[in-house]
């Protein structure tokens, strides 16, 4: 492109001039960097006052342009890196988010024109050239980070979304994450394959995304919800540790937390137990943790998982914030309160909660109700005379001495705080305290805080579907607790599996368990999940069959990677960390998918398309 057509600008021509011809025979006297090019020299953000009087050639956007009279104009040239200020003269036809080069020379900015907010503010470049590379027309909302922009506009037009800092920082926050994993994992001996993205349907607990076979028409492949059979599959042959940075599919109701298509970081080991998957994994964490926050974490905290609903109400405990749930069952034992007369009294003291408003206790109480509890009570703690503390609450007076003592005595309270009850059967009342103490708490995901903690002993089993068949708290190839296993036939709720979950501030990061590896103890599994012989067979045969062929004892693990960076991140939601995320509709504003595919991409399928009411 020569200068005439592409609009070039120059503060002094024959400068420019002498630049090229530099860079065209002895290239003396331009840098040189790892991210040069046959276009540029270096990154507009690698510009420093060690450059002062090179010559340099940079490329990027035009992030803002401001006129200085007449012949004077700055611009904020724009790549990943940063931000430099160019200098230019005469007329320029550039506006916000053209693709331009620059040429100049590196000159220290006069006195009192530093700009302390750039990496490069002591600097501008000065002489300049510019030669306009793409146009572009004013963008749809501006890029600069400082205005709140709607997601589905951001959405619309991501391939402009993504040139702010924000996207710029977190996809290569995740690259960096990427890497570090692989790092770890090599060096722990894990071996990285890839298994297929088209596989046949395997229940994980989610709905499957299928896609229609066009040689086998009316038979269809599952995108996998995770490579869960698959890597079981490479236990038996024989691959010892495996792992994956793999995508996985999941037609799932979409949340801050989940998307449909997301990535795991996923690893199997043969001839291992619990602990050493969780120490594989810790190590895993540990250094990712490290790499990309700078942040050693305090270690990796363990808790039982009926203990954790005991003492914070939820399988995903967030650790940063004590507010730990108080059993009051004992103090409520002969009570003649109806209302805390249920096979538990759990509650919480929230330390100054004494403050909250009347419509926010009311709200406190819908939220529990709508929670799945019977009620939610309410007692301030008010200082009264001869420094006793006092319980003030429409309840209050029905209390008997003896009661209000105990509540004092368990919950520890002191003036100013508030305590909230609940009364009913037993998980429920903690899982709605648990869930309130959260929402009070009201904790940033990402803080600069990495509480971490193990959870472990999961139930077997979680509640019962439609048909009144135990549900896997895990998925069906989780092994049961040996201390356990003569309770699988006669009492299968009480069975502990040897699952573990991985949290971190208050998100499950990861799952994983030690594996069924024998067909008869999988049979066993499938007997009690209402899953027939027949459908066993045709769904799993493949794994059923590969038992029967020397499959060593396995574990393993899967940690969301989406979830990992977010928090790194302080994003709040795994879209921010998402190079093309869909809404929570499920669609992508940008391609318009999900589409139809027209009648004749149809035929060839073999399908056609019905609506079913
Ligand atoms: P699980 O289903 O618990 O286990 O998934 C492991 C981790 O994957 C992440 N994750 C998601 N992230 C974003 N969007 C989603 N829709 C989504 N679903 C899951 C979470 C979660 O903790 N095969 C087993 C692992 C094993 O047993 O080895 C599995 O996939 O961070």
């Amino acid at each position: 492109m020569t200068a005439a057509s592409t609009g070039e600008v120059s503060l002094d021509t024959s400068d420019d001039r002498r630049l090229a011809n530099d860079r065209d025979t002895s290239g003396a006297s331009v840098m040189s960097s790892a991210s040069a090019t046959s276009m540029r020299t270096q990154l507009c953000g690698e510009v420093g006052i060690g450059d002062v009087g090179a010559k340099v050639s940079l490329c990027g956007w035009v992030s803002r342009r401001r006129e200085h009279g007449e012949h004077l104009a700055f611009i904020d040239l724009r790549d990943h890196s940063g931000i430099v200020q160019c200098v230019v003269s005469g007329s320029l036809d550039v506006r916000s988010e053209f693709v331009v080069r620059v040429e100049g020379t590196v000159r220290e900015r006069p006195v009192g024109t530093v700009n302390e907010n750039l990496s490069t503010g002591m600097v501008e470049i000065g002489d300049c050239v510019v030669e306009v590379l793409a146009r572009s027309q004013v963008p749809p909302f501006v890029l600069d980070g400082r205005v709140e922009v709607d997601e589905p506009l951001r959405m619309r037009y991501r391939y402009l979304d993504l040139r702010t800092d924000r996207m710029q920082r977190n996809l290569r926050m995740r690259a960096k994450a990427n890497a570090q994993i692989r790092q770890t994992m090599a060096s722990l001996g894990f071996c990285e394959v890839e298994t297929p993205l088209l596989w046949a349907p395997t229940p994980e607990g989610a709905r499957e995304f299928v896609v229609p076979s066009r040689l086998s028409p009316q038979s269809f492949y599952a995108l996998p919800q995770s490579p869960q059979l698959a890597k079981q599959m490479l236990m038996v042959g024989g691959i010892d540790r495996y792992y994956q940075i793999a995508r996985c599919m999941r037609d799932e109701d979409l949340r801050s937390d989940r998307q449909f298509e997301f990535t795991q970081l996923d690893m199997e080991a043969s001839f291992v137990g619990q602990e050493d998957v969780i120490g594989f994994v810790s190590e895993v964490i540990n250094d990712a943790t490290e790499a990309l926050t700078g942040v050693t974490p305090d270690g990796f905290e363990r808790i039982t998982w009926a203990e954790s609903i005991d003492r914070f109400g939820t399988d995903k405990p967030d650790l940063r914030f004590a507010m730990e749930l108080v059993d009051l069952t004992g103090a409520f034992a002969s009570t003649n309160v109806k209302a805390f007369s249920g096979e538990t009294v759990k509650a919480l003291c929230v330390e100054g909660g004494g403050q909250f408003s009347r419509s926010r206790l009311d709200s406190l109480v819908e939220r529990a109700k709508a929670l799945g509890a019977a009620g939610l009570a309410w007692f301030k703690v008010n200082p009264g005379e001869g420094g006793e503390l006092e319980l003030e609450s429409p309840l209050a007076r029905h209390l008997d001495s003896g009661e209000i003592t105990a509540v004092f005595k368990e919950t520890r309270c002191q003036a100013g705080d508030l305590i909230l009850v609940v009364s009913g059967e037993y998980q429920r009342s903690c899982l709605v305290l648990g869930q309130i103490r959260i929402e009070i708490a009201d904790t940033k995901v990402g803080d600069g805080r990495y509480r971490y903690v193990w959870v472990v002993d999961f139930p077997m089993f979680d509640g019962v579907d439609a048909s009144g068949c135990p549900i896997p708290a895990h998925h069906p190839f989780t092994m049961a607790n040996p201390a356990d296993l003569e309770l699988l036939k006669t009492e299968p709720r009480r069975v502990r599996s040897q699952a573990y979950d991985l949290v971190l501030n208050g998100w499950e990061l990861g799952s994983g368990s030690v594996r069924i590896h024998r067909r008869d103890v999988q049979n066993t599994i499938f007997e009690i999940l209402g899953i027939t012989k027949e459908d066993a067979e045709s769904r799993f045969g493949f794994l059923l069959d590969a038992f029967d062929y020397g499959a060593p004892p396995h574990a393993g693990f899967a940690f969301g990677i989406d979830r990992l960076v977010s928090i790194f991140a302080g994003e709040e939601s795994i879209r921010d960390v998402v190079a093309f995320p869909k809404t929570q509709s499920g669609s992508d504003p940008m391609t318009g998918a999900p589409k139809a595919i027209g009648d004749a991409a149809m035929k060839e399928l073999g399908l056609a398309a019905r609506s079913v009411k």
